[in-house]
């Protein structure tokens, strides 16, 4: 572990030479990081780039998501996909308005409290945002420590809080998210360009990198709900306001075929996580 100093020196500047320029990167604004941090979480950063914009254009701060209608929230949202993400979004813009009057907390003690934000998403604006000394771990993080030092750590978690280099925390957890997403990815990682591949204990070791791999946990039944889900509001978002069986009727012509009864579940379902509304058979974005 003698080569901490050497690995930090050697990511922080390859960052500083060649890191992405990505659109939430040109901001330490918390709100704008936040966005992007819920948008990017599960959805691909080239898709999440048009969308963040369009966005901020609509909703440029807190106060102006905070006071939008659900439904205007959830159209911008749309295509984005885990659309309860963007009701927690709005929920959350609704708590700095009401406990901060609009001005984001810096605390993390604050952040932690306020609702849809979880450790990760806390780390990731203290991070990016404020650049606080506070470790970020996602999947792709996880990863990187694990094959770097492959067999020598307890756990990611162990490395990542010894390895964080002081005063670098923006700079440092935008590299190794470039690092995670252009070389040292799940499968088939590129090491032989990789600018870490001299301290990696599992540069071009098959057995290691696939020993990294995350298994996606993938619930299929779960996974096949999503997609009806997300159709659904689509349709409302195109428009709102329409009849149940009509609904179902659609879903069927798209070739997305459930049984009566477990389209039903699927609507109560919506209803109850507050992303449609029923009157009588109607069915609306709250
Ligand atoms: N994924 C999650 N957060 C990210 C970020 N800030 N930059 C790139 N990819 C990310």
């Amino acid at each position: 572990m003698t080569d901490i100093p050497k690995i930090q020196k050697t990511i922080l500047n390859w960052y500083k030479q060649s890191g992405r320029q990505l659109p939430w990167r040109q901001t330490t604004d918390p709100y704008k990081i936040l966005v992007s941090e819920m948008m990017l979480q599960q959805t691909q950063v080239d898709r999440v780039i048009p969308k963040y914009y369009a966005f901020l254009e609509k909703f440029p701060t807190v106060n102006s998501l905070a006071n939008a209608p659900t439904a205007d929230v959830l159209t911008m949202w749309s295509g984005l996909g885990y659309n309860r993400r963007a009701l927690y979004l709005q929920k959350c813009a609704q708590a700095i308005k009401g406990k901060y009057d609009g001005k984001f907390p810096e605390t993390t003690e604050e952040l932690l409290a306020l609702p849809g934000l979880g450790k990760y998403t806390v780390a990731a604006v203290q991070s990016f945002a404020n650049n606080k000394d506070i470790v970020v771990i996602d999947v792709n993080i996880e990863r990187i420590f694990k094959r770097i030092f492959y067999g020598k750590i307890e756990s990611a978690e162990a490395i990542a809080q010894h390895i964080l280099p002081k005063n670098e925390s923006r700079n440092w957890h935008n590299a190794l998210m470039d690092i995670g997403a252009l070389f040292c990815t799940a499968k088939n990682p590129r090491c032989d360009i990789c600018p870490v591949k001299q301290f990696c204990t599992s540069a071009n070791n098959k057995e290691r990198i696939e020993a990294t791999w995350k298994k996606k946990n993938v619930v299929p039944f779960k996974e096949s709900d999503r997609i009806v889900r997300g159709t659904i509001l689509k349709m409302l978002t195109t428009q709102n306001g329409q009849d149940k069986n009509a609904i179902y009727e659609q879903l069927l012509q798209r070739n997305i075929k459930r049984e009566k009864e477990k389209f039903e579940e699927i609507i109560a379902q919506l209803e109850k996580d507050g992303l449609v509304k029923k009157e009588q058979k109607i069915l609306s974005l709250p």
